[in-house]
């Protein structure tokens, strides 16, 4: 008989990922037959450059092929200290820089290399449904400050005042963000900036992932930018997956203050050790490279946003606010609740209109409570016109087959 394994209390706290979790239901039922059109997933679905591609070629047929020191190549920390100047006027050294295999481990590993037991960190919400669970893992408390549509599902200066305390360790800010595609302009920035200029314990990681992903002549600016008084206290996060259609290559960064990104390092040399070295390599070409990608691919995401807006706004008992950027929309389903779904069950919760819309009509789309803010729901529209198309005509039809 196996013995039993007692997980870690810090693993008990956490839950698995709503988002995978909606993908694979999507999968599972796409291998079983049905014609499902997922709008779970949080990936561009352009193919890298070819640019990017070939100089991973390079990088393979030239031999860097091999550990890397841990925390990134000194060229891809120059690559990265001159796009932090050139398109955030950031100063940063390459010794101020962080890479690791993602922008999820570099939030991971800041978590893992500064909270201490008790220590609490602001997630505003709707936030990124790794935040919360990554604190819980690194030994600290998610402080949830929940942000509604009557906000923009942005926080407030007020709330951030209200939500700070002696224990507050980071204020987690994500713009562009996912799941809302909000994006705070540099006046919000900066009013969010004079509360934390008062409370100098405060320290604050900006998840900058979707920066290029910004329309309608929107000027994308990231705290330390707008605020120069805190960059001794920000950790600017960014990476390449969601700009240049890289993913699967595993490369994300930050700059910080010298301290904070010693102690990253000392965390990735004794986890995962260097990001991959091919991947380093491509990403270099990434930020050095032509740019004339970004555009194109703005511009077929503005399309498609300004498309699901309209339709979702079309459907009975939803509606969905204009977000900035980012490629989701999170459009609030309270007109849809107590209402009948043709299976005859009551759609209770933003859970049940998912799972509802996804048995119903086939299209996947992740229930707002996975994110800290309900009742509503995240599409996201990194996928085809075509399947965009396809995927309003079903929701509209079963949001008016509501009873
Ligand atoms: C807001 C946000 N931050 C970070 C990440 C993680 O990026 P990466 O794939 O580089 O780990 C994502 C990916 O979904 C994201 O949406």
């Amino acid at each position: 008989m196996a013995a039993d394994l007692r997980l870690s209390d810090a693993l008990e706290r956490v839950k698995p990922s709503a988002t995978i979790a909606v993908t694979t239901k999507a999968a599972e039922l796409k291998r079983a037959g049905h014609d499902v059109i997922g709008l779970g997933a949080g990936e561009p679905d352009f193919d890298t450059p070819d640019n990017i591609k070939d100089a991973a070629i390079k990088a393979i047929r030239d031999g860097k092929t091999k550990y890397t020191p841990a925390d990134g190549i000194p060229e891809l920390k120059e690559a990265i200290c001159a796009k932090f100047k050139r398109e955030n006027g950031l100063t940063y050294t390459p010794a101020q820089i962080h890479v690791a295999p993602g922008g999820k481990p570099v939030i991971y590993n800041a978590l893992v290399a500064t909270l201490n037991p008790g220590d609490e960190v602001i997630c505003p919400a709707p936030y990124w449904v790794s935040y919360p669970e990554m604190v819980l893992m690194a030994g600290g408390e998610p402080v949830k400050v929940e942000c509604g549509q009557n906000t923009a599902y942005k926080l407030t200066p007020e709330a951030l005042e209200a939500a700070i305390t002696p224990k507050t360790k980071w204020l987690i800010l994500n713009s562009p963000s996912n799941p809302t595609g909000a994006a705070y302009t540099r006046a919000e920035l900066k009013a969010l900036a004079d509360v934390l200029l008062r409370h100098p314990q405060v320290w604050v990681m900006t998840d900058d992932m979707y920066e290029h992903l910004v329309y309608d002549d929107f000027e994308f600016t990231t705290i330390a930018q707008v605020e120069p008084a805190l960059w001794d206290r920000t950790l600017t996060i960014n990476g390449v997956s969601k700009a240049y259609a890289m993913t699967g290559w595993r490369i994300g960064y930050a700059g910080g203050p010298d301290k904070i990104i010693k102690a990253m390092g000392k965390v990735i040399s004794q986890t995962t050790s260097n990001p991959c070295s091919i991947s380093q390599w491509a990403s270099v070409e990434a930020l050095n490279g032509p740019q004339d990608f970004l555009p194109v691919m703005r511009a077929a995401y503005k399309k498609r946003r300004d498309m699901v807006v309209a339709g979702l706004n079309k459907c009975p008992g939803l509606h969905c606010p204009m977000p900035e950027g980012a490629f989701y929309v999170y459009p609030s389903c309270a007109g849809v609740l107590g209402k009948t779904a043709p299976s005859g069950n009551v759609i209770e919760t933003d859970e049940d209109f998912a799972r509802e819309l996804l048995e119903t009509e086939k299209v996947a789309v992740v229930f707002g409570a996975a994110f800290g803010l309900s009742p509503a729901f995240r599409v996201s529209y990194a996928t085809s016109d075509a399947a965009l198309e396809e995927a309003l005509v079903r929701i509209q039809r079963f949001c008016e087959a509501l009873r």
